[in-house]
């Protein structure tokens, strides 16, 4: 590839939509991002159809902006996993340009740019990650633990059974009453209340690398409708702990487990800083680094869509451009190792 070679990635997989220019595979010439935060708010959580109707407004102006006039080499978008009717506008977009630009076209798996986002950092691609190494992605929609070897060499060590991690945070929100999304919300709430107030289950299903978060979120709803005049803070602050020290306990012994010196973890959740605190301090017991996606890419955006198209070109194999990348959209779209 080229010094130079420019990628314009999309994204729009649920309710961001964002395009960005990655040039060199290494500097981020632009990342712009529409959040659909306030169409949603209102019914705490995203409602596919508004979604959709959203990233349709948007994406023209959203492209246009983030190419600023720019010549491209390739388009990249994310095809999968993701909402169906989001996924077909971000398709008909890139299609639309890749053919007027006669450039390739590669779909991405947008869980894929969550692992790759944590190799950002101020707007440039400078931390490489180290692998093997054991991913933890965690987001509103995911949350899924893999072993990982090198780029695009993969294999899927469990996933949540029922919601994601950030879902039970949005679920826990809306039943206490508090704005979407709820991550943050409940987070910012954690801090003023006790983390052994309430003895929330921890569901580590042993002898798998599933999770399942249902079951405190309904804990929280029992504890709710049991008690009277409860602490806010004190449920935030005691079900955070316990969402969190059950992602940190099963990625320790998975990475334990796989002998891994490296963990990265990525995704909406990755934000939270109880999660980086517990992660990072079990991480320098064990002598394994732990790396985190920056906050300012923790959540989606299309940089980590045209990385991850970029790590695909660079590490797929020779004539890797010329390859028929799949770019049907698939809702439920599953990682797979790139050579496959
Ligand atoms: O990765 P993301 O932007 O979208 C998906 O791919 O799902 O993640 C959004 C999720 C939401 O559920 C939101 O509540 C959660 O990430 N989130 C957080 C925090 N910031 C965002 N959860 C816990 N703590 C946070 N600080
Ligand atoms: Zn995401």
């Amino acid at each position: 590839m080229k010094k130079d070679f420019a990628i314009l990635g999309i994204e729009s997989t649920c309710d961001e939509t964002s395009a960005a220019l990655l040039i060199g595979g290494r500097q981020l010439a632009s990342n712009v991002i529409y959040s659909q935060i306030e169409e949603h708010k209102k019914y705490h959580g995203v409602v596919p159809e508004l979604a959709s109707r959203a990233h349709a407004a948007k994406i023209a102006t959203v492209i246009n902006e983030a190419l600023g006039g720019h010549d491209i080499d390739c388009v990249a978008f994310a095809h999968g996993p993701g909402l169906p009717g989001g996924l077909m506008v971000g398709r008909v977009a890139a299609q639309t340009l890749a053919n007027f630009k006669k450039v390739p076209i590669l779909g991405v798996n947008h869980l894929e740019g969550h692992l790759f986002a944590c190799e950002f950092e101020d707007g440039e691609v400078k931390n490489p990650l180290t692998f093997p190494l054991v991913a933890l992605i965690v987001s509103g929609g995911h949350t899924e633990l893999w072993y990982v070897k090198g780029y695009g060499n993969y294999k899927v060590l469990g996933r949540t059974r029922d919601d994601a991690a950030g879902e039970a945070f949005d679920k826990v929100a809306k039943l206490l009453g508090l704005a979407y999304p709820g991550g943050p919300q409940v987070s910012a709430q954690a801090l003023q209340g006790r983390r052994d107030a309430v003895d929330f289950p921890r569901p580590l299903l042993p002898g798998t690398w599933d999770f399942s978060f249902s079951g405190i979120k309904t804990a929280v709803s029992y504890y709710l409708r049991d008690h009277k005049n409860v602490s806010v803070p004190d449920v935030c602050a005691s079900f955070e702990q316990a969402v969190c020290e059950t992602l940190v306990k099963k990625t320790m012994l998975a990475a334990e487990k796989y002998k891994v010196k490296h963990i990265a973890v990525g995704g909406g959740v990755a934000a939270n800083s109880l999660l980086r605190e517990l992660m990072c301090a079990e991480g320098k017991k064990h002598g394994i680094e732990v790396r985190f996606v920056p906050r300012k890419m923790s959540s989606d955006n299309a940089a980590m869509i045209a990385l991850a198209a970029y790590k695909k070109l660079q590490y797929a194999g020779p004539n890797a451009l010329e390859k028929k990348w799949n770019i049907n959209i698939n809702p439920n779209l599953r990682v797979k190792n790139w050579g496959k």
